[in-house]
């Protein structure tokens, strides 16, 4: 199929006819909010970068055991270009497959996804349900108290930290604001 250049509101679709969760689909929309966070903080493409968080596991609730690898078929059918597909790939590194996050924006997102979960299930459990009012300090005792949300792996996060040269109170903190800028599309803006 032709390459084109992909837009937000293509991308949207595409991830809504293979995800029918919610949960799935506001997970797309967080990673997005923090990827256009971080491109604005890095000067990059803030609607690539966006795109790319929104579609990172748009393979997930169909083929999640082939999650990364169903990915890719799916983008390719669909025009994306190969930057789009490896970036989408690449945060399955060490995990469902051996492409490497190399350009900064993979890196990002290898380092955020596993993240954004954390900050949901820790803004969920407060009395406000949101994540506005949610503070580093309360995410960074989440983050170290790995009984709490136990499927959040860390080492994941530490490892892209490292690649990524960012302290982890920086990552959580524009990670957070990343999220807030969504609140009410995912669904964490509570009753403030
Ligand atoms: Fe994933
Ligand atoms: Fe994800």
């Amino acid at each position: 199929m032709e390459k084109t250049t992909p837009n937000r509101e293509h991308a949207f679709e595409l991830l809504k006819k293979y995800n029918k969760t919610d949960s799935l689909i506001k997970h797309g929309l967080a990673v997005e909010a923090v990827m256009r966070h971080f491109a604005k903080l890095n000067n990059e493409d803030v609607e690539k970068w966006g795109i790319v968080g929104l579609l990172h596991d748009v393979d997930y609730e169909m083929y999640p055991s082939e999650h990364c690898d169903k990915a890719k078929e799916i983008l390719e059918t669909a025009g994306y270009p190969e930057e789009y597909v490896h970036a989408v790939q690449s945060h399955g590194w060490g995990i469902c497959n051996d492409v490497e996050p190399i350009h900064k924006m993979e890196n990002i997102l290898y380092t955020i996804d596993e993240l954004t979960g954390l900050i949901t299930a820790n803004a969920l459990m407060r009395p406000s349900k949101s994540v506005l009012d949610l503070e580093v300090k309360s995410v960074k005792k989440k983050f170290n108290q790995r009984s709490f949300a136990a499927g959040v792996n860390r080492d994941v996060v530490l490892l892209g930290a490292e690649r990524i040269k960012m302290d982890i109170s920086d990552i959580l903190s524009e990670t957070i604001k990343g999220m807030r800028s969504a609140a009410e599309e995912i669904g964490l803006k509570g009753e403030l």
